[in-house]
């Protein structure tokens, strides 16, 4: 066992850190205040190919490994859980799945621009009433001709009308349950085609959730992505390796939260001597960080597993379920050491209550997350 970093690992770690603090950082709390997703780190994000961590370098990406990836997005959402997730969303969720079940035409026409970042990306299984019971959606793709025509709606959907490419899932056969249900990969500019209003939202204020609304959109019948009728298992499986992502992204906003809170209790005074000289507050910051060391191993053990071949669907349930609550926990207590000004804008805790929060619902709510980790352990 080795809980070393490797060097490729640590070079690409000082180089996300020396981006953040240049780029990411200074602009955190603004887009967050103005609910302004942040174009301008796009070609920034892709010129240090940070937009296609882990996919290979003939196709665009970086070619470096998932815990590399993990540490990329841990450390955006560090300082911007909403920059880690316009990523984790497009490299996850879009990219992965073209790459992993992608055709070679395919691949060659989607994930070079995606891992590039010549091109942004999203991923669309929720609806209205299809959110935690992902395989209920309604939409439906029929096949007429050369092309399917796509009827429905989708919801709450990251990147949405920021990206170029989505991946959508509809129901091909509505008799054969989970086995009816086919994926797509969709043109943002395909007639019938149309983006909703953004989501006015408690957190990752700065990244866009919208819906999307399918009205006859014709779609060639080569956007099919694998398999007719394969649609839920590529959406599963995606969303296997989403999770890890959103756990680093609760890592992240967890040590971020520590950060701010040692900066905070070393300088902030009271009876007579800097607040890090309480017990009370050495104990908050020790709870803090012993559960933040505890989640990261699970984070980066998921990650590894998936970089080694090993199954990971239960590896990242837990990684995400415990993540994401230590970030909500550690969130909280950072806000608690900082006191009455922690509980305004003019530190940075607030926001990193409001986005851990949003960690233990998107790509499958704490609850999901234990019904994976029970149906495994109870199999
Ligand atoms: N890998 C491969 N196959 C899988 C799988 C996985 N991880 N999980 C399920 N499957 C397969 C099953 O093996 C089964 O196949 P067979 O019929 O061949 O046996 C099939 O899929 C159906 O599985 P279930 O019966 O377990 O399916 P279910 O309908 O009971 O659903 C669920 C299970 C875990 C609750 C699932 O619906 C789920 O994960 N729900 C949450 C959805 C979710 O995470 N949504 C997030 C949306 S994306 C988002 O938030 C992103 C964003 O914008 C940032």
């Amino acid at each position: 066992m080795n809980f070393e970093l490797s060097e490729e690992q640590l070079l690409i770690q000082g180089m996300v850190k020396e981006f953040v603090a240049a780029e990411v950082a200074p602009i955190a709390a603004e887009i967050d205040r103005n609910h302004r997703f942040p174009a301008e780190l796009i070609p920034k994000l892709a010129e240090l190919n940070l937009l296609g961590v882990p996919f290979p370098e003939e196709l665009g990406g970086a070619g470096a490994d998932n815990v590399s990836y993990i540490i990329v997005l841990e450390e955006l959402a560090r300082a911007c859980a909403s920059t880690s997730v316009i990523v984790s969303a497009h490299s996850s969720l879009c990219t992965w799945p073209i790459f992993a079940f992608g055709s070679d035409l395919q691949k060659k026409k989607y994930v070079t621009d995606l891992a590039s970042g010549a091109s942004l990306g999203a991923f669309a299984l929720t609806e209205p009433g299809a959110g935690t019971d992902a395989a209920a959606g309604t939409t439906t793709a029929v096949l007429d001709g050369d092309s399917y025509v796509l009827n429905g709606t989708k919801t709450f959907i990251t990147n949405g009308g920021f990206a170029d490419v989505y991946i959508v899932t509809a129901m091909t056969d509505q008799a054969a349950g989970t086995k009816g249900i086919s994926a797509f990969i969709i043109d943002k500019d395909l007639p019938g085609f149309t983006v909703g209003e953004r989501e006015h939202k408690m957190g990752i204020r700065a990244s866009s959730t919208t819906p999307l609304y399918f009205s006859n959109c014709r779609v060639p019948k080569d956007a099919l992505l694998g398999q007719e009728g394969k649609g839920f298992k590529i959406a599963m499986m995606t969303l296997d390796g989403g999770r890890i992502g959103i756990a680093a992204q609760a890592l992240g906003i967890a040590q971020g939260a520590i950060d701010a809170s040692v900066a905070y209790a070393k300088e902030r005074v009271q009876f007579g001597k800097p607040i890090a000289r309480l017990q009370a507050i050495q104990w908050m910051i020790a709870d803090m960080v012993t559960e933040v060391e505890a989640a990261r191993l699970l984070v980066y053990q998921a990650a590894w597993r998936k970089d080694a071949g090993l199954s990971y669907t239960r590896e990242a349930a837990i990684a995400k379920l415990f993540a994401s609550e230590v970030a909500t926990r550690v969130a909280g207590k950072a806000i608690q050491i900082h006191g009455g000004v922690g509980y305004t804008e003019s530190y940075p805790v607030e926001r990193a209550y409001r986005d851990a929060k949003i960690c233990e619902i998107y790509e499958g709510t704490s609850e999901v997350q234990r019904m994976v980790i029970a149906g495994g352990a109870l199999r």
